[in-house]
């Protein structure tokens, strides 16, 4: 037991780099020089070490504690993270007004507020103790991110009040940590993030903790979720309490009696947006008075009481210098403009795909011509057009080939489609593009199995098709470019993860044409097997709601050919999953299950499932799966043979259960 002097100094510093850190991090003006702050830091880390009693969960020392996770628990928001419907113009703010005025009459206030570019996130606070952080996930459900979110100092892990609040904000990478981070990226050789957003989404992405710590981010509060019983008016008023609390705000935002007050904010951020510290792609505009929000209510995406004003897209002018020509999964030709690299939008742009013959021939596009470009949805760069009165009468019209620039065959206008596609099924661009989209997210999703790495794969003769990921060895991956032991044994073994997928995944990956995610997802819920699919005529597929002619033609098709057959059967052999592994759990379930918030430790031989089919139902179910086991561990589920995992349990008093109480606790 530590002595009482020595609890006494604990407390102080404590107290002390609480105060210096909200001075820096929230404040932005430091009171101390960093040398001493990382001084007293050190000495209260060392008397938690000596004495861990001292050790509270809102100590300065509890940012980057934790292990890292094996997986993000899903978390249910109770209330729905919405997201805000856009205006683009002073036509479109304008109406908004209109609308709001027509609502709830002209006495009606706005707050305005600067759209920091990052993700949004929320955080839970009980009785003044931060408990919970999330992302924003589809709205309703999100994914726990707490102990990424304690390595954001800006986050205070106790409020000034014992309150219970549920806030919401903006993670973000500000300008200065985003270039020491690239900085650090290219020393290492390694691919820098495209844009802060990135960045800061990467970093919160991360299972270890002590990424997210290095990355430096921070964060702005901007709205309340949920705040418990406390009497607020005006969301300006919970601007300046969630202040008062010491939670981060941004301090540029204004309140505005009418709506050129609005449109003037707008013009001053616009111009003013290149010298912040950070990115923003927008204002958002509020309505002030709850009670006025709560009259003009949502509708089933967004509030009608809020708009984002999202900034004109960035235009640049560049040179176009060729066109290129890629041949995709599905045969089609697409043409590419290569640029000279410019920036736009926060990356930098040398590519911008043409998408057909007819799109180049409207804009009239000729090789060496200045062209126009931004980014459509500040995301995908497109050629806006051409700076005709610039030409020198040295530009080259474009044609597209008569013959694939991959194989030779002759390419053909499919009718009714503008496209150009090559049909030879052996042409290697269909194969190894195919091969990608086997791999990709929605498909199989095997993590470190990108395009690079798939091309060089097939370039080496590695893999031909599909099947042939399954027979790879570490001999034949180790040989590949940037790829050392531990990514050899990652891959490995996401390729062997990949086995257990429900059989909606492999049916999207193969490929099947018209069949996308939706109707994969529909054909593994009514057919249940491969077989079953292989098995069913055309009149069977007809028979689903969701499948009409096309579709039906093109899947029956499909599984009729040998080549089909002979695939599958290698697949089988190699023993991916070929069945619909279940529906995938509704809400309710997750509120109503044992593992909801729990976190879980699996130990021992577990005899009737496997451990990531276990894993996969408790996460689904909302539980968070940890390999060791400590004080924070709410279950360990025993199997048999466990060893050291369930003597600790025992010491530390932890539920622990059994495979069958485990199985009929997920299976409820
Ligand atoms: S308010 C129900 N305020 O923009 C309204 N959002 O589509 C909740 N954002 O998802 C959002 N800065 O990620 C609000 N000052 C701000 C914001 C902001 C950025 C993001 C947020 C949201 C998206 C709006």
């Amino acid at each position: 037991m530590a002595e009482q002097h020595v609890t006494d100094r604990a407390k102080t510093l404590q107290e002390l780099l609480k105060q210096y850190g909200y001075e820096y991090h929230t404040l932005d003006e430091p009171s101390v020089p960093d040398a001493e702050y990382d001084q007293l830091m050190q000495e209260l880390l060392q008397l938690e070490e000596q004495y861990p009693e001292l050790k509270t969960p809102d100590s300065p020392t509890q940012r980057v504690g934790g292990e890292p996770l094996d997986a993000f628990r899903k978390v249910n928001h109770r209330i729905p993270m919405l997201s805000l419907g856009n205006a683009f113009n002073e036509q479109d703010l304008r109406d908004f007004d209109r609308r709001v005025r027509q609502g709830v009459g002209d006495d009606v206030t706005y707050v305005c507020e600067l759209k920091i570019d990052g993700l949004a996130v929320s955080l839970s606070y009980e009785d003044g103790l931060f408990t919970l952080g999330a992302t924003r996930g589809d709205g309703t459900v999100g994914e726990d991110i707490t102990h990424n979110l304690k390595t954001i100092r800006s986050i205070p892990l106790r409020l000034n009040e014992s309150v219970n609040l549920e806030v919401r904000g903006e993670a973000f990478m500000p300008h200065h940590s985003f270039e020491r981070l690239n900085d650090a990226k290219e020393a290492a050789e390694e691919a820098p993030f495209a844009n802060p957003r990135n960045a800061a989404a990467g970093s919160l992405r991360q299972l270890d903790p002590k990424i997210a710590a290095k990355r430096h981010l921070d964060i702005f509060l901007y709205a309340i979720g949920d705040k418990g019983d406390h009497p607020i008016q005006y969301h300006s008023e919970g601007l300046e309490w969630l202040e008062s609390l010491g939670l981060k705000t941004n301090p540029e935002w204004r309140r505005c009696d009418t709506i050129d007050d609005v449109l003037e904010y707008i013009e001053t951020y616009t111009s003013q947006r290149t010298e912040l510290p950070y990115e923003i792609d927008g204002i958002v505009i509020k309505v002030d008075a709850l009670a006025h929000q709560e009259t003009l209510g949502f509708t089933a995406k967004s509030p009608r009481w809020s708009i984002a004003y999202k900034f004109p897209a960035e235009e640049v002018v560049t040179t176009l210098t060729d066109i290129e020509l890629s041949v995709g999964r599905t045969g089609v030709i697409t043409p590419t403009a290569v640029l000279n690299p410019v920036r736009v939008a926060g990356t930098t742009v040398q590519r911008a795909s043409l998408h057909n013959e007819d799109l180049i021939r409207e804009k009239d596009i000729r090789i060496g011509d200045e062209v126009v470009i931004k980014k459509a949805g500040d995301i995908i760069p497109e050629v806006v057009n051409v700076l005709e009165e610039r030409r020198t009468g040295n530009e080259q019209p474009f044609s597209m080939p008569e013959e694939c620039p991959e194989c030779n065959s002759e390419l053909v206008r499919i009718e009714g489609e503008v496209a150009l596609r090559c049909i030879n099924p052996k042409c290697p661009a269909h194969i190894r593009e195919g091969l990608i989209h086997f791999v990709s997210r929605n498909a199989m999703d095997i993590d470190g199995l990108g395009e690079k790495v798939v091309t060089q794969l097939f370039q080496n003769d590695l893999i031909e098709d599909v099947a042939d990921l399954y027979g790879l060895k570490y001999e034949d991956l180790i040989q590949l470019e940037r790829m050392g032991d531990k990514s050899v044994q990652n891959l490995l073994q996401a390729i062997e993860t990949s086995k257990d997928n429900s059989l909606e995944k492999l049916l999207f990956g193969l490929g099947i044409k018209y069949v996308g995610t939706k109707a994969a997802g529909t054909l593994a819920k009514t057919f249940e097997s491969i077989d079953n699919l292989m098995n069913a005529s055309e009149a069977d597929f007809l028979e689903v709601d969701e499948i009409g002619d096309k579709m039906a033609d093109a899947i029956y098709t499909y599984f009729q050919n040998d080549d089909v057959h002979q695939l599958i059967d290698e697949l089988k052999e190699y023993g991916v999953n070929m069945a619909y592994n279940g529906p995938v759990i509704n809400q309710e379930d997750v509120n109503n299950s044992a593992f909801a918030g729990k976190t879980v430790v699996l130990t021992g031989k577990l005899e009737q499932w496997s451990r990531p089919e276990a894993k996969a139902k408790i996460l689904e179910l909302g539980g968070k799966v940890t390999s060791s086991v400590s004080k924070n561990t709410d279950i360990l589920v025993a199997g048999a043979d466990a060893g050291s995992k369930l003597d600790k349990a025992q010491e530390l008093g932890i539920d622990i259960w059994d495979e069958e109480r485990m199985i009929a606790s997920l299976e409820q």
